[in-house]
């Protein structure tokens, strides 16, 4: 994982929504560079965050699809949501099972304990798996699968769940290193078009765990 831990200076692991977005920010560095990219985009401009998602019309489905396939492939979602393997050139993300999440065979051991000083996160060498304050997080599986993936969200669940950081606007909070503050800055329109994308690829069947909670934290040690 090409990481960006090293400026945290988290010594209170307890969960706090500010903290977690701090580290989320700081988890996805990389994809924040692209955005100030999006943001002098004058297609873009059509819509601010928040807004009801009607600026998407007027692209077709194509268009949609084409915009969202950019936006994914710029903002690092690959990075997290697609299982690495070590290619020809070194480790990369396995485009085989693009965007299908922690490979559901992959069973994690218990996360190692850390080290003092200031390391903070442990990955899995998919850099599908993270342990950290906030407990052992997985990615989700983004392909269309309707048990396993977004098969049966629609727009407005995708929407709401990166505005809000709960599943779907309602369900439960997403935890960290998802990077869903930095993508908050993104349009109803792309987002719109990143699900529509979404949406368009391979369904892969692939059910990801859920989430495990930190490990009770340690009396008189921050
Ligand atoms: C730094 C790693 C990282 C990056 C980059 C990342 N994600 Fe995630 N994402 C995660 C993790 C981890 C979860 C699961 C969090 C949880 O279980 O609470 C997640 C969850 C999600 C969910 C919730 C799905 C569900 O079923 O609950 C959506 C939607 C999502 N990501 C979309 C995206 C999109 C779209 C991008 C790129 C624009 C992206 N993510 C980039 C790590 C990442």
């Amino acid at each position: 994982m090409k990481t960006q831990q090293t400026q945290l200076h988290l010594h209170h692991p307890h969960r706090h929504r500010g903290r977690r977005q701090r580290l989320a920010l700081l988890a996805t560095a990389g994809a924040a560079g692209f955005l100030l990219l999006a943001g002098a985009s004058p297609a873009l401009a059509q819509s601010a965050p928040g807004k009801p998602a009607a600026p998407a019309a007027g692209m077709s489905k194509d268009e949609l699809v084409a915009r969202g396939k950019y936006i994914v492939s710029t903002s690092g979602c690959h990075d997290c949501h697609t299982p690495w393997h070590v290619g020809p050139n070194g480790p990369e993300p396995d485009m085989r099972r693009a965007l299908s999440g922690h490979p559901q065979a992959m069973v994690m051991p218990p996360a190692p304990k850390l080290p003092e000083g200031p390391w903070l996160v442990v990955t899995a060498a998919t850099n599908t798996a993270f342990a950290g304050p906030w407990g052992v997080t997985y990615t989700a599986n983004l392909t269309p699968d309707p048990e396993s993936g977004l098969g049966k969200w629609t727009a407005k669940d995708f929407i709401e769940t990166i505005r809000t950081g709960r599943r779907m606007g309602r369900g439960r909070e997403i935890l960290p290193p998802m990077p869903y503050p930095v993508y908050n800055n993104m349009t109803d329109a792309d987002l719109t078009a990143v699900f529509t994308y979404l949406q368009s690829i391979p369904a892969m069947p692939n059910k990801v765990p859920e989430p495990r909670p930190p490990a009770a934290p340690v009396a008189g040690k921050s």
